[in-house]
């Protein structure tokens, strides 16, 4: 098949397009604004393959995505490019309006547009695929978990702007007949995450010897997703996966954020221990918490397990080991992003 992946300059892109160009015959057009989260350098393993092609282009640019499609002709649309970050999204929701919402209208009309003039047989096999979070089931209490039927109650910027383009997609789907896919995965983590996220973000600092921001008590919940579980899982719902239909993804490993950052502490101090001989959990401190935090995610993945035979295989314990030993082993790659774009300082204050 071939596969036009928008955002495959990101962290979950560029995972899906590594797997993709390693594991599988498919071609893959990577279509990428390169903002600030769009790191080529997580592109190397691979983009000397001749199945893989890169356009620097933005989503919101319809002849740019037009030609992209019609030179391209993609089997798959998988549409991962967004503006991610909540707390970003707090100092300035105006990127993610536009990116999110105006440039996933912009990509449904280009692919339907396209979707049209194909013959029957490939109007039968195209899929747009949107990549979606989470998020915008808003947030959980101590029990339950997100089915694909919870209701949306998306409370950031960020998750309100993923809210309204999976009912663009969904409406695109019923007005149109686009054949769509949705999927609404819970938080990813492994190697080439961007060093804002909490994850990356706790290693660096602790290697740093900088303090390890905590928000609020620490007590809030994700669902840990390996993204090379999740890569396995797109590629599963794109080739399998019914038009219309939306999917969950977790990671069955739900954890406190102050607990996640303490495991990755004393993974620290086994594999890279402090000269002083003192626990990295000395630098962890509680600080101001982010405006409307969310208390709890957690993903019900039982129907893409019954319906489509995928589960997580990564531990969260394996996961966070693999993930500590890889920014370890890769220092060029985050220090270059410390240097040029992003010093690990504290956003979403809000302005
Ligand atoms: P990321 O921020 O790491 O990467 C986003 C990519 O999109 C970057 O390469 C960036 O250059 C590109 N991009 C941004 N604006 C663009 C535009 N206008 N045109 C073209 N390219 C543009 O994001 P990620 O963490 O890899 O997330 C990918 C998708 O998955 C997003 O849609 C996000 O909402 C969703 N998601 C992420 C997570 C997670 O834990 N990271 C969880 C659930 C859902
Ligand atoms: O749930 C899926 C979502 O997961 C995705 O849709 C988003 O794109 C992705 O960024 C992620 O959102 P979160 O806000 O959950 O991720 P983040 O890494 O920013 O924060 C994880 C948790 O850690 C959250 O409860 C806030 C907290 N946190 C974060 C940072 C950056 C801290 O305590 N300290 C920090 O310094």
């Amino acid at each position: 098949m071939r596969i036009l992946v928008t955002g495959g300059a990101g962290f979950i892109g560029s995972a899906l397009i590594r797997h993709l160009i390693r594991d599988s015959d498919h071609e893959v057009l990577n279509f990428d604004k390169l903002t600030y989260a769009g790191v080529l350098t997580s592109l190397e393993p691979i983009d000397a393959d001749p199945r893989y092609s890169f356009i620097q282009g933005d989503i919101c640019d319809a002849d740019a995505v037009r030609s992209a499609i019609t030179e391209f002709r993609p089997d798959v649309i998988a549409h991962l490019a967004a503006e991610s970050h909540v707390d970003r999204s707090i100092d300035g929701p105006g990127e993610f309006i536009q990116t999110n919402i105006v440039g996933t209208f912009n990509m449904l009309q280009q692919a339907l547009g396209y979707w049209r003039a194909l013959d029957e047989a490939g109007q039968a096999a195209f899929r747009f695929h949107h990549i979606s979070t989470d998020e915008v089931f808003g947030s959980l209490g101590d029990e339950g978990y997100f089915t694909e039927t919870t209701s949306y109650d998306p409370r950031s910027p960020y998750s309100a702007s993923k809210a309204a383009s999976d009912h663009l997609v969904r409406a695109w789907h019923e007005t149109y007949g686009l054949p769509t896919l949705i999927t609404n995965c819970s938080n990813n983590y492994g190697p080439y995450h961007f060093p804002e996220k909490l994850i990356p973000l706790i290693i660096i600092r602790a290697l740093a010897g900088d303090p390890l921001p905590v928000y609020g008590d620490g007590s809030n919940v994700r669902d840990w997703l390996y993204v090379e579980d999740h890569a396995r899982a797109l590629r599963r719902v794109f080739e399998q996966g019914a038009p219309g239909q939306t999917y969950n993804v977790g990671g069955n490993s739900e954890r406190r954020n102050i607990d996640v950052v303490r495991t990755i502490c004393e993974t620290l101090d086994r594999e890279s221990p402090r000269t002083d001989g003192k626990p990295y959990a000395d630098q962890i401190g509680f600080v101001t918490d982010r405006l409307g935090h969310d208390h709890r995610y957690a993903i019900d993945a039982s129907k893409i397990r019954a319906e489509l035979g995928w589960e997580p295989i990564e531990t969260f314990e394996d996961g966070i080991a693999k993930t500590v030993r890889w920014y370890l082993d890769n220092r060029g790659w985050w220090q270059a992003i410390l240097d040029q774009r992003y010093d690990t300082g504290r956003l979403g204050k809000g302005k």
